[in-house]
């Protein structure tokens, strides 16, 4: 089931988001995302294997992070999480999601080209250690 994120969500989300990034957001960050409506989980049975956070920034609908469980990757839950934001963000007329992702993150651009994003831009040293690839796709 994909649902809005509620507060009982973030022991697992924080567990999944420790084993995704090497530099995790911490509790307080997705404590400050509960209720809002771009934040949303894929709950199988009541365990939590992934989430995403759709926000505003500037105008436009900002993919702020997504992460699957490991052991739940290829199961095409990253996607269905994907296509949720995709329709928020079209229901609340946003004419596109906009992402930035690390150059040296391979797999997670594999994974938005494969969901239809195009590469537009590149930022040099956007992060501390990494430029980072601006993605789109149109809603
Ligand atoms: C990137 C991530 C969210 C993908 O989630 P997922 O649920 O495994 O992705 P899906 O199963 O929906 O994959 C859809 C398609 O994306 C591509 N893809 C996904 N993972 C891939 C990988 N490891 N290598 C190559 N292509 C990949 C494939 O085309 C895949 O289709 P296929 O399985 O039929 O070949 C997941 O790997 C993850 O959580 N990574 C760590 C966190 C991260 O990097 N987040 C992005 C930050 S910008």
């Amino acid at each position: 089931m994909i649902r809005t994120a509620t507060r009982s969500d973030l022991p697992a989300v924080v567990d999944l988001e420790n084993l995704s990034f090497a530099e995790p957001w911490d509790l307080r960050t997705f404590r400050s995302y509960v209720h809002h409506p771009g934040f949303i989980v894929f709950d199988e049975d009541g365990s939590i294997c992934g989430y995403v956070i759709l926000v505003v920034i500037a105008d436009d609908a900002h993919l702020a992070s997504i992460a699957i469980h490991p052991k739940h990757r290829r199961r095409n839950i990253g996607s269905c999480l994907l296509d949720s934001c995709m329709l928020l963000a079209k229901t609340n007329s946003f004419p596109l999601v906009r992402l930035e992702v690390r150059e040296k993150n391979k797999t997670a651009q594999d994974f938005y080209l494969a969901n239809g994003f195009e590469a537009v831009a590149i930022i040099p040293d956007y992060y501390p250690d990494d430029n980072a690839i601006v993605m789109e796709r149109r809603t």
